[in-house]
């Protein structure tokens, strides 16, 4: 059964919804899936799984979240080298820039990125609701 490990930082719960959201997607088609909270995650939870998503908002100044979630990526950096990884959160005003700049990251770090990066604005809902959800289906 493929491994599915979800894990994201949220300040409003939009980026949470997200990932509840790619679970349940993930789930559907017979993945066994781990959400965690950032706060909860370890450096097993990214090394056991056969994919992992990782999310967050665009925060700061168009940049992922930097008390908790980027030192989380910092830690994993060698291990997301060659790993199946998919990339989401939610965003306020901006255009994405974030979400760009993280994948061309990851991209740098040799990890297979399996998505563009999937962004909504705000929470999700409708077809960024059903957005999600296909993207958990595509990971498994
Ligand atoms: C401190 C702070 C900085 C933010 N910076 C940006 C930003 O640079 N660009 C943007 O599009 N949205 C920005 N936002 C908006 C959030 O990305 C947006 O509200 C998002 O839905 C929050 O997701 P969350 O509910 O998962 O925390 C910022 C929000 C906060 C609180």
């Amino acid at each position: 059964m493929s491994k599915v490990n979800i894990i994201y930082w949220s300040g409003t719960g939009n980026t949470e919804a997200m990932a509840k959201l790619i679970a349940e997607g993930a789930q559907e088609k017979g993945a066994e899936v781990k959400l965690l909270n950032v706060s909860d995650a370890k450096e097993d939870d990214v090394k056991e799984a056969d994919v992992v998503a990782f999310g967050s908002p665009s925060m700061g100044s168009e940049v992922v979240e930097e008390s908790e979630m980027q030192p989380f990526l910092d830690s994993v950096s060698s291990i997301v080298t060659g790993k199946k990884v998919a990339l989401f959160g939610s965003y306020g005003w901006g255009d994405g820039e974030w979400m760009r700049n993280w994948v061309s990251e990851m991209d740098n770090l040799g990890a297979n990125v399996v998505n563009d990066g999937l962004i909504v604005q705000e929470a999700p809902e409708g077809d960024s609701a059903e957005d999600c959800k296909n993207l958990g289906r595509e990971l498994v």
